[in-house]
C-alpha cells in the first residue's frame, strides 16, 4: 500500500483568486473591527517580527492576543518560527501591536497577502511600520548575529503587491521610493547601538522569492548587483506601507553568510537559532524606537 493521501490545506491561498487591493482594505477594515472590539489603543507602531524573532512579543505588556485563525480573512502561517498571533498592548509604554508570523511569497500567498498586516495596520489608525527579518549576509564585513538596518532595497521578488487597480484612498498609484526607509528612525536605531555598544551595519536587503536559499552563483551575482543583505520578505510589506504612507524601519538579522569563496550548507533550523541570538539587540533597538513614537 503506498501512503495515503492527505489533504493539505496549508497552501489554500494558492488556489484562490489574487485578492485586490480594494478587496484587502475592505477584508482588514473587517479584521480591523474585530481587533477594536478586544483592544481599542490607537498603534504608534505595528512591528512584524521575523523568523526567531517571535520572542520580542514577550517585552510586551499583553493586552489582547488574537490568532490568526480568529481574524477574517487572515491566512494561516506556514513557515517554521511564526507562531500565527496577533500580540496588542504595550511596549515601554507605548501602544503596538505585534505581528508573530508573516505572510510570504513562498508559501504560496500573493503579494497582496504579504502586505495584509501592513493594511490592518493603516485601518488601525496607522503608525510607523517596524519590521524584521533573518537575512544571508552577502557584505563580507558582516558576522552572522550582526544585525543590518536597512537603509534601501531591491525588489528581485519580480512581484508588486500593488498590482492592479489603485485605490486612491489607500494611497497612491504611483508611490515615491526615493527614501522608503525613515531616515529619523534610522538616527535612532544607530543610537541606540551606540549607546548599548554593539555593531549595527546599515545596508541594502535584495528581496528574492525563495524558498531555497542561493547558489554560490547566485550569492556572488546579488553581491554584484549591490545587495549587503538577502532574504525571502519584507520588500512587499515595505511597499504597501508606503503606499499608505506610514515610516518604516527595517532590520535584518544576518543568519547566515553568502560567500561565494566560503559558502557552507544552510537549514531553516540554523536560521532560527543565530535569529535567536541577535534578539536582544533587536529588542534594544526596537524599544529604543518606540520610546520616541
Ligand atoms: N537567502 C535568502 N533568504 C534568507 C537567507 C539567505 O541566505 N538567510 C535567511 N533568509
Amino acid at each position: 500500500m503506498g501512503n495515503p493521501i492527505v489533504a493539505d490545506h496549508s497552501n489554500e491561498s494558492l488556489n484562490k483568486p489574487v485578492p485586490s487591493m480594494l478587496e484587502v482594505a475592505a477584508h482588514m477594515a473587517e479584521a480591523a473591527a474585530a481587533v477594536r472590539r478586544q483592544w481599542t489603543a490607537a498603534p504608534r507602531a505595528g512591528i512584524i517580527l521575523g523568523s526567531g524573532l517571535g520572542g520580542l512579543a514577550d517585552r510586551i505588556d499583553v493586552e489582547a492576543v488574537i490568532d490568526y485563525a480568529a481574524i477574517a480573512h487572515f491566512p494561516r502561517t506556514t513557515a517554521i518560527g511564526h507562531a500565527g498571533k496577533l500580540v496588542c498592548g504595550r511596549l515601554v509604554g507605548k501602544p503596538v501591536i505585534a505581528f508573530q508570523g508573516r505572510f510570504h511569497l513562498y508559501e504560496g500567498h500573493s503579494p497582496s497577502t504579504a502586505g495584509m498586516p501592513v493594511r490592518l495596520l493603516q485601518a488601525l489608525g496607522g503608525g510607523a511600520l517596524i519590521v524584521s527579518n533573518a537575512a544571508g549576509g552577502l557584505n563580507p564585513q558582516y558576522a552572522t548575529g550582526d544585525v543590518m538596518l536597512i537603509d534601501d532595497h531591491i525588489n528581485l521578488m519580480f512581484r508588486n503587491p500593488l498590482v492592479g487597480a489603485n485605490d486612491d484612498n489607500l494611497g497612491p498609484r504611483f508611490p515615491d521610493m526615493s527614501s522608503p526607509y525613515d531616515r529619523q528612525l534610522q538616527r535612532l536605531a544607530m543610537d541606540v547601538a551606540l549607546r548599548t555598544g554593539f555593531v549595527l551595519h546599515r545596508g541594502v536587503y535584495i528581496g528574492v522569492l525563495g524558498p531555497n536559499y542561493e547558489t554560490r552563483a547566485e550569492y556572488r551575482l546579488l553581491r554584484r548587483l549591490g545587495g549587503d543583505a538577502v532574504g525571502m520578505s519584507t520588500v512587499p510589506e515595505v511597499i504597501v506601507a508606503r503606499h499608505a504612507g506610514l515610516r518604516v524601519l527595517g532590520l535584518s538579522t544576518i543568519t547566515n553568510i553568502g560567500s561565494a569563496d566560503a559558502l557552507t550548507e544552510t537549514t531553516g533550523h540554523d536560521v532560527l537559532s543565530v535569529a535567536a541570538t541577535a534578539a536582544d539587540k533587536l529588542a534594544a533597538i526596537i524599544e529604543g524606537i518606540v520610546d520616541q513614537l
